[in-house]
């Protein structure tokens, strides 16, 4: 497409959202980028967070982590592109070792990423020989290469039930084992590493071992904050993604990944909606589906999504940078953890 096609493709979508003189801006850089993609045998994969110019114009591909996470196992072209965040494009490379993988921004990190280390989860496995970790994939390599299963916010009740009912420890987000607690019907516990723990007799019920990382966007929801919406608008449907708190997890009408948030509104018809998740994703939905009225929360935003911008993404393809990196010993280990994960299908109505 040339530039001027570009550009009315996004019109088309985003006249709603995107000031036109930015849609200009957009659609010229957004021609570089797919030329230059073309020229250097590229994919871009761009996450369902991005903003709505980015999202509409330069990714092959967008997704929530898991649908992601396959694509990057299957490609063919010599580089990936990654629009998301550093867990997202380590995993890629974890997949893809033989291709070169780059991230346009270097500190596009996330909160529970940062939130646990490698010598945590050793130290986890020394307090509870044999009991299997899954790690969310929102962990660093190193991290994921101590556990045995990854899993992600759309598969993590599957993962949890494909152990069969044995105490699991499930890291890092605490949100997000608590939401899985409930749904699979299990206790929750929160050891300490310093001491002051739960009696280990509490293991005979097969819990669930979680650990207290939270996601700095989805933390922020609050159940007034849903009161609030439902007293002013009574019909309105509202969203969640299972790394808010299992309050407000309870209160929306429906929680689920970036993806199944998606689809839940195209095969719904809600007056209008309400996302309780990063703010980008509501303006990518209202322009892919102009007929559904959206709501917006938009003073809370992923400041590591954020980070990623189309002129970056120019610079990243232009100077092969930044390159993701994950040491060989490290890798191995953890695609075993990745590998096992993307084997798991969810039974339909999990
Ligand atoms: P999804 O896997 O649902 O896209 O979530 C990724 C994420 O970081 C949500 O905050
Ligand atoms: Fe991490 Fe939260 Fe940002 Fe997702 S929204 S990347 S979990 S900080």
């Amino acid at each position: 497409m040339t530039a001027e096609e570009i550009y009315k493709d996004l019109k088309s979508k985003l006249h709603d959202v995107v000031p036109d003189a930015e849609l200009r801006i957009k659609s010229e850089l957004a021609f570089e980028i797919n030329k230059l993609k073309v020229e250097r045998n590229a994919v871009i994969l761009g996450h369902n967070y991005m903003e709505p110019a980015l999202f509409h114009s330069i990714p092959d591909y967008t997704g929530d982590s898991l649908e992601l996470s396959r694509i990057a196992s299957k490609t063919e072209k010599d580089i990936i592109v990654f629009c998301g965040v550093r867990f997202m494009a380590e995993t890629a490379k974890i997949l893809s070792p033989k291709k070169t993988v780059l991230i346009p921004a270097k500190k596009a990190g996330c909160s529970l990423a940062d939130g646990i280390t490698a010598e945590d989860v050793r130290q986890l496995k020394a307090k509870y020989p044999g009991v299997p970790v899954v790690t969310y994939i929102n962990t660093n390599a190193d991290v994921k290469a101590e556990t045995d299963i990854c899993c992600t916010s759309s598969n993590a009740v599957a993962v949890v039930q494909s152990l069969k009912g044995e105490t699991v420890i499930f890291l890092p987000d605490e949100y997000l084992a608590r939401n899985v607690a409930r749904a699979t019907r299990r206790h929750i516990i929160f050891p300490s590493l310093t001491g002051g723990d739960p009696e280990t007799d509490t293991l005979l019920d097969k819990p669930i071992i979680g650990w207290k990382a939270r996601c700095e966007v989805h933390e922020k929801f609050t159940i007034e904050d849903i009161q609030n919406i439902r007293k002013q608008f009574s019909d309105v449907m509202i969203l969640s993604h299972p790394e808010c708190s299992p309050e407000v997890v309870a209160a929306s009408d429906f929680a689920g990944s970036t993806a199944e948030m998606i689809s839940h509104i195209k095969r719904t018809n809600a007056e209008r909606y309400l996302l309780l998740t990063e703010c980008s994703m509501g303006d990518n939905i209202m322009a892919a589906n102009p007929d559904k009225k959206m709501l917006r929360m938009c003073s809370v935003r992923c400041p590591h999504m954020n980070e990623i911008t189309m002129e970056d993404t120019l610079e990243a393809l232009r100077q092969t940078k930044y390159v993701v990196e994950v040491p060989e010993e490290i890798r191995v280990r953890a695609l075993n953890a990745v590998k096992r994960m993307l084997e798991i299908i969810p039974k339909a109505g999990d």
